[in-house]
């Protein structure tokens, strides 16, 4: 029971209407963070900046799924326990939040104690309630996946979901009784059109729902079999079933995670603030321990709902599913050290519907990149930004009178707020970006159609007083509404028309009439906001999957000129410095994975490696510290000189050395284009 008096009592529920929370899947901690973690959470990072935007208090929670055999399992090869393991790799995706400049408020790990104790608490009440029940399973079970099929389920003795072998198992453990909660559900489901969305996927859902009989759900694994996860409080041999902890973070963090309620302190208060979710964003593979799992799990417990589940598509590369072994998988890190955050942003949102699958290809991406953002919005900028120093001396103008052209370029940009807020309530992102887009086409065929260079030809400084002033305005609202998918370039902008204020720190409704740059403001004409990729001009070169001009994070252009290649670093021309095959012979090559990885005490640059290759670990320090956090090396297959005399760096002895790529500022490790077993060689 929550106490307030009359005012207070106000504010909270006026509040708890306006309140949105939002939430990513929590990522295994086993694999590498990849395209499809980073769309999900940049999807996250837009609604919840938008929502900032708006005044309303935003809670949004991304984390990280630690418990598990995956992750038992990959820490014992490494010698590792489980929790060092998971403190290792969580590192990884906060940092790849960092860089794609993600504002979640709270990041969750499913090895927080406080997390667990929810945990614990849910199943307690679900057991005393009689909702959990001990029987003896009989069946098949799929280890990778840690999930228990019906004869009916499996393919020819394979998992239906992941095509490998399952097992014959036998064993006692406790089912939560989710076959009573079929109906309630499709009712829930049926009466609800928002709850499951894309409506593609609700009606697969329903379509399950209502010609399956849904069945009870194994909540627990024998300690004997996996000792990896949250002990059950009934009984202590058996640990929870890793899908029940994950699922159980949404809710957990509203106790100890989420912004306090405003004028309470007590924790339930919090609880009832935020719960239920707003949305759940998910993968369309995860889409039914959500919707039906979850969702049976909160019945039970007599918890609210979320008020959706919004599934998206998959990515693939080049038309191919993206895999570890194939090596295609697209890394978000080199991405944006190459283009920078907001690129990769707007590209990811852009360039599909959210909830339908989606193609990552070099030619897209750089197509995109070259029309959108450096034509149509990096040109826009710049010929404002000369027109206003050439013609104004610095100073944006003062609009006089207002023609048709003036009128419908302010119109065009009045109609944007009402489309953004529709489109961003349907998870439409591309949609949203398209009515963006609409002012800045309309933006340039303003240009076009007020020739403002003839204008200062024929010195009508009255006329191109109004088409600049119009311009930087436009500009103004192009990145007000911009902000929450590229929320540098939009600040940049701002910066650029000489607006002082932060956008962060504004309010959507304050920014949004027309014609609130004042006159006379100096503008502050910086670098190129995104300078065209031109591939062919830049083959070959640095480290990354596209062949570019490297964009820095404010825009500026990074090149190495040709006069700045060292001697060395040119190929040997055709007969000169040639060596013969016995020479190149005399040099062992191996393949190696790091199983370890640390900075050498005192140096920046220089990391110890434990390097298995296939015989033996080695020690090898390598001058890759300003390149590679110790962590991005982990499992990492590299190539090393074996047969090279031990030599010591900085005091710490080395067993070979690592090979590495270098152009300019780019350092990269080289690596086998598949997986392969340590100790292969390299010729
Ligand atoms: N730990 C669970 C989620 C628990 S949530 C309570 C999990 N983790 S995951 O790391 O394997 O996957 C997280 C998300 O990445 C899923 O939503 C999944 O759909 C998404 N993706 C994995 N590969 C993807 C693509 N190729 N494209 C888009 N998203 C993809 O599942």
């Amino acid at each position: 029971m929550i106490f307030f008096t009359g005012k207070l009592e106000a504010d909270f529920n006026d509040q708890m209407q306006k309140k949105f929370y939002i939430t990513t899947p929590i990522y295994y901690v086993n694999d590498v963070p990849h395209i499809g973690h980073a769309y999900t959470t940049i999807a996250a990072d837009v609604l919840a900046r938008y929502h900032r935007l708006k005044g309303d208090p935003v809670f949004f929670l991304t984390g990280t799924d630690e418990h598990g055999q995956k992750v038992e399992k990959a820490a014992h090869e490494r010698g590792r326990t489980p929790k060092e393991h998971a403190d290792l790799l969580s590192v990884n995706f906060r940092k790849l939040w960092e860089k794609l400049e993600i504002t979640n408020d709270a990041f969750i790990r499913t090895t927080d104690k406080e997390h667990i104790a929810v945990v614990q608490e849910f199943l307690q009440k679900l057991f005393d309630k009689g909702e959990i029940e001990r029987r003896t399973y009989e069946g098949w079970y799929c280890t990778p996946d840690e999930r228990f099929w019906t004869e009916k389920d499996i393919v020819d003795g394979k998992c239906p979901d992941c095509g490998r072998q399952v097992e014959q198992i036998q064993e006692d453990n406790y089912f939560f009784l989710m076959s009573k909660y079929q109906d309630r559900l499709i009712r829930h489901i049926t009466d609800d059109p928002t709850f499951i969305r894309p409506e593609s996927r609700r009606n697969e859902v329903l379509g399950f729902l209502t010609t399956h009989k849904l069945g009870d759900l194994c909540i627990s694994r024998p300690k004997a079999r996996l000792a990896w996860g949250i002990e059950l409080p009934f009984d202590r041999d058996f640990v929870t079933y890793v899908w029940f902890d994950a699922l159980t973070n949404y809710y957990s963090a509203t106790r100890y995670l989420s912004p306090a309620a405003k004028g309470s302190t007590d924790p339930k208060t919090r609880e009832s603030f935020w719960w239920p979710a707003d949305h759940h964003l998910v993968g369309k593979d995860i889409l039914t321990t959500h919707s039906v799992y979850w969702s049976t799990m909160l019945m039970a417990l007599e918890l609210p709902l979320p008020r959706n589940i919004f599934a998206h598509g998959w990515w693939t590369r080049d038309g191919k599913k993206m895999s570890k072994s194939i090596g295609n998988v697209i890394d978000p890190n080199e991405v944006v050290d190459t283009y920078g955050p907001d690129a990769f942003r707007f590209f990811v949102l852009r360039e599909v519907p959210f909830g339908l699958d989606g193609d990552y290809s070099t030619e897209t991406f750089v197509t995109r990149f070259n029309t959108e953002l450096a034509n149509d919005l990096g040109n826009l900028l710049s010929r404002v930004l000369t027109m206003v120093s050439k013609y104004f001396d610095g100073k944006v103008p003062a609009a006089r009178d207002e023609h048709q052209t003036d009128r419908e370029l302010r119109e065009t940009a009045c109609a944007i707020p009402a489309a953004v807020e529709a489109d961003l309530n349907q998870l439409a992102f591309n949609k949203y970006l398209h009515s963006v887009w609409q002012l800045v086409t309309r933006a340039n065929r303003y240009v076009e159609e007020n020739a403002p260079w003839t204008l200062a030809k024929k010195n009508d400084m009255g006329r191109l007083a109004t088409v600049m002033y119009n311009l930087a305005e436009a500009l103004r609202l192009v990145a007000l509404h911009l902000y929450p998918v590229m929320p540098g370039t939009s600040q940049s902008i701002w910066n650029c028309i000489g607006m002082d204020k932060q956008i962060s720190a504004s309010l959507l409704e304050d920014e949004l009439s027309w014609g609130l740059i004042q006159a006379g403001t100096a503008i502050c004409p910086g670098g190129q906001l995104f300078p065209r990729i031109d591939t062919k001009k830049d083959t070959g070169r640095g480290s990354t999957m596209i062949n570019a001009d490297k964009t820095k994070k404010e825009g500026k252009k990074m090149e190495t000129k040709p006069e700045e290649q060292k001697p060395a670093d040119k190929p040997a021309a055709a007969g000169t410095d040639l060596i013969g095959i016995e020479d190149f012979a005399k040099v062992q090559l191996r393949v190696g994975k790091i199983v370890q990885a640390e900075r050498v005490e005192k140096s920046d640059k220089l990391v110890k490696l434990k390097v298995d290759i296939g015989t033996e670990v080695r020690q090898v320090v390598a001058g890759i510290g300003k390149h590679y956090a110790p962590e991005q090396l982990l499992d990492k297959q590299i190539v090393i000189v074996a047969n090279l005399k031990p030599a010591k760096l900085m005091g710490v002895e080395s067993q070979g050395m690592l090979l590495a790529a270098s152009s300019g500022e780019i350092l990269s490790v080289v690596t086998p284009d598949k997986e392969i077993a340590p100790g292969a060689k390299v010729k």
